[in-house]
């Protein structure tokens, strides 16, 4: 098995850490980096439950080598807090209930994310097709929905 260095910034902070031949993202954040924030789902990309940014855009973290975020940025779910103040989305999910089991989470915190910061004022159809990779088993997606909307139209509380 062949060990090859990636060096990136996860959350803004710089890592390095190995990774093996053909090892997923996925896989390489949890159990190479540690952060357990992104979620294995169905590990074919089909759930969206791994969602994570690479320099900004949303990827399925178990279809991605972890070799390609050589010199890159990615950002999980465990950096939207900063210290003990919640993400405008993560304020949002808990007064929407949008979080039931949780499992789908990450995943749409971090499509969320990327939504807003390319479309800060988004259509109710645009929140739809920005989450539609996300599966959720819970929440029936309205509360979903309902938080992103918030956050762009500035109804979270501070
Ligand atoms: S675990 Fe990656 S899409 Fe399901
Ligand atoms: S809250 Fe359970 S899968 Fe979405």
């Amino acid at each position: 098995m062949t060990m090859k260095p990636v060096t990136f910034t996860l959350n803004g902070a710089t890592k390095a850490a190995f990774t093996t031949d053909g090892q997923n993202l996925l896989d390489f954040l949890r159990r190479g980096v540690g952060d357990l924030s992104p979620k294995y789902g169905c590990g074919q990309g089909t759930c969206g439950s791994c969602t994570v940014l690479v320099d900004g855009a949303p990827q399925l973290a178990c279809l991605v080598l972890a070799e390609t975020v050589e010199g890159k940025r990615v950002e999980t779910a465990a950096g939207l807090a900063a210290g003990a103040r919640l993400h405008p989305l993560q304020e949002a999910f808990m007064d929407r209930f949008a979080a039931q089991c949780g499992y789908c989470t990450p995943g749409m915190l971090m499509a969320a994310k990327a939504l807003l910061e390319r479309n800060p004022r988004p259509t109710r159809d645009e929140v739809i097709e920005a989450i539609g990779g996300n599966i959720c088993r819970c929440t029936g997606y309205e509360p979903i929905i309902a938080a992103i909307l918030d956050v762009s139209q500035g109804r979270v509380r501070a």
